[in-house]
């Protein structure tokens, strides 16, 4: 099984990129954990360029999306909302043709933040992602137990997405 990694935020010494980095090394046999290193690098989105000539970068990232058993996204909240950069992947995702259906775990390394997760929960489910609710998390990355709500989480996505691929 491979899941493809999103982080929302292009820091580099993110919590949310560490908390997907975590992840990956959770990850049982046969689960393959895959970031995604693109967003910080896609253009802003265009519909007349999405139309026209889809930049490679884009096409390259609704690849990995297609080919990808299940997303898995940790975003911070900006100003209450969904950074920027993230929201333009996203945007960029719309008219991806396999984004629909497709299973969504959400992490949240903020237990402050409550604003980005409803927009995103909003956004996502607008766009028709599967979001698996029992794999969501909700974690404080200092705290010593945050590993564990991550693989409970992980394991319940991994659950979810199996079911999916029988489903299909
Ligand atoms: C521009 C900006 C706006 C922020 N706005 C919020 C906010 O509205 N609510 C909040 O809980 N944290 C807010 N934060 C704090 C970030 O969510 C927090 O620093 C988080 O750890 C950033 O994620 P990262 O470590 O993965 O980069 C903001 C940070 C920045 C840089």
């Amino acid at each position: 099984m491979h899941l493809l990694a999103l982080s929302g935020s292009l820091r580099a010494g993110s919590f949310n990129t560490s908390a997907l980095r975590a992840l990956q090394k959770l990850a049982p046999k046969g689960v393959v954990i895959t970031p995604d290193e693109s967003i910080g690098a896609l253009p802003h989105f265009n519909p007349d360029v999405e139309m026209s000539e889809l930049p490679e970068i884009v096409a390259a990232l609704r690849q990995q999306v297609a080919a990808a058993d299940g997303l898995v996204i940790a975003c911070p909240e900006y100003a209450h909302g969904i950074p920027g950069s993230f929201k333009n992947a996203l945007d960029w995702l719309v008219g991806s043709t396999d984004f629909p259906g497709k299973p969504v775990m959400l992490i949240n390394i903020a237990p402050r933040a409550s604003h980005a997760q409803a927009a995103l929960h909003e956004v996502l489910t607008t766009m028709s992602a599967r979001i698996v609710h029992e794999a969501g998390v909700t974690v404080d990355m200092r705290d010593a137990d945050a590993m564990y709500g991550l693989q409970a989480g992980l394991s319940a996505f991994v659950k979810a997405c199996k079911g999916a691929r029988v489903s299909v």
